[in-house]
């Protein structure tokens, strides 16, 4: 059999059963060859149309704060970063984000933020409630960090109804690398585990190509995706930012990127995949790409213009200058010469 042959047969087993051995996971990600990477993401495509059709959902996404109590080496806006100029929007300012949001065809809104203890659970449940008022037909998405399960069950009741929390990596060891002392991985872990009991739909994650990420990390993030089985998963190439402790290392891959969200479209058919910012920013058809590798959202931005370029988690994050309506009139151009269409929904997972 040739090589090419024995990877088609490795793709075609993956959309079949939904699993490969760990060692078949690791040729398969590190397999690089263009007519490959074209018939695993026409896999994912084909699964991806099955349950989605043509359909790309938007999430408004609105950076409400870069405090951070944090200090995740890899993070623009890590709390030991002097150099970031910091801001909050204020309620007012993040309702009126979601009103212009919603004017503009938005219906899910992702309030985004590093952990700033400004921010307390009384604020944030106040700042979901209004939203969950003014707009009972969108979902409201929170993507705030770790929190006690109390909160969590707070925000859910005054109207969340996702949560985003990347697991950065399911490997203990190599989550110790990327994070302080004070950070735990169990802890992470466990905050996961309590948004799912208490019924959100759960989005989890990893940067692709983070410093010392090995094959078997990325393998085991791939078991953590089928065991825990999120709503949503984002995921984008990791990129250094140049006031970290990581400002030399070297970007994460987008060919692997976009290897990854096909071998996720393909393990979790109805999940909801991202072809995120990082992606875009790592290559200018990022996000294109992403789109035909399997991912079915993509989130442009609705913060005020004043603050767009200052949520930097990255070096060369792309469209801090937009304002959404730009934002959203080029993404629906660039949907559209693939093939796909953006729509105005909520964008629950199929079935759900
Ligand atoms: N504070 C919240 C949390 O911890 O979940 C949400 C904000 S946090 C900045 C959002 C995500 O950005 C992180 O989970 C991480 O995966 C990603 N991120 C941070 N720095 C990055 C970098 N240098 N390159 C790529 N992605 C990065
Ligand atoms: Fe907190 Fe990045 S260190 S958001």
């Amino acid at each position: 059999m040739s090589e090419l042959s024995y990877y088609y047969e490795l793709a075609d087993k993956l959309a079949e059963t939904r699993d490969l051995t760990d060692e078949e996971f690791s040729s398969l990600l590190f397999f690089r060859n263009p007519q490959f990477a074209e018939y695993l993401s026409q896999k994912a495509r084909t699964i991806r149309e099955r349950y989605y059709g043509k359909s790309v959902y938007l999430r408004g996404l609105i950076e409400f704060t870069n405090f951070c109590k944090n200090n995740c080496y890899y993070c623009g806006i890590r709390r030991g970063n002097a150099t970031a100029e910091r801001y909050r929007l204020t309620e007012e300012q993040i309702v009126t984000c979601s009103d212009s949001g919603y004017a503009l065809g938005f219906r899910t809104f992702v309030l985004q933020g590093g952990e700033d203890p400004y921010f307390t659970e009384e604020r944030i449940a106040s700042i979901v409630a209004a939203i969950r008022k003014r707009h009972p037909d969108c979902a409201i998405t929170l993507s705030v960090g770790e929190h006690e399960e109390e909160s969590y069950r707070r925000w859910f009741e005054a109207g969340a109804d996702r949560y985003l929390l990347r697991h950065e990596t399911a490997s203990k060891a190599h989550y110790e690398r990327l994070h302080p002392q004070d950070m735990s991985f169990t802890h992470r872990m466990q905050c996961l585990k309590t948004l799912q009991k208490i019924g959100y739909q759960v989005g989890c994650g990893m940067m692709v190509g983070s410093p010392w990420q090995q094959t078997a990390d990325l393998v085991a993030d791939l078991r953590f995706l089928q065991e825990f089985q999120p709503q949503m998963v984002g995921i984008g190439p990791f990129i250094p930012h140049h006031d970290t402790d990581f400002a030399d290392q070297p970007a994460g891959s987008v060919e692997l990127t976009l290897r990854l969200l096909s071998v996720i479209r393909l393990i979790l058919p109805k999940v909801l995949l991202p072809a995120t910012t990082a992606l875009g920013t790592a290559d200018a058809f990022g996000r294109e790409k992403g789109i035909l590798a399997g991912a079915n959202v993509m989130m442009p931005n609705l913060s005020p213009g004043d603050v767009r370029g200052k949520y930097l988690l990255y070096d060369n994050k792309i469209c801090t200058g937009d304002e959404a309506a730009e934002c959203i009139r080029c993404l629906s151009i660039r949907v559209e010469r693939i093939g796909y269409q953006v729509v105005e929904s909520r964008g629950d997972p199929a079935g759900f």
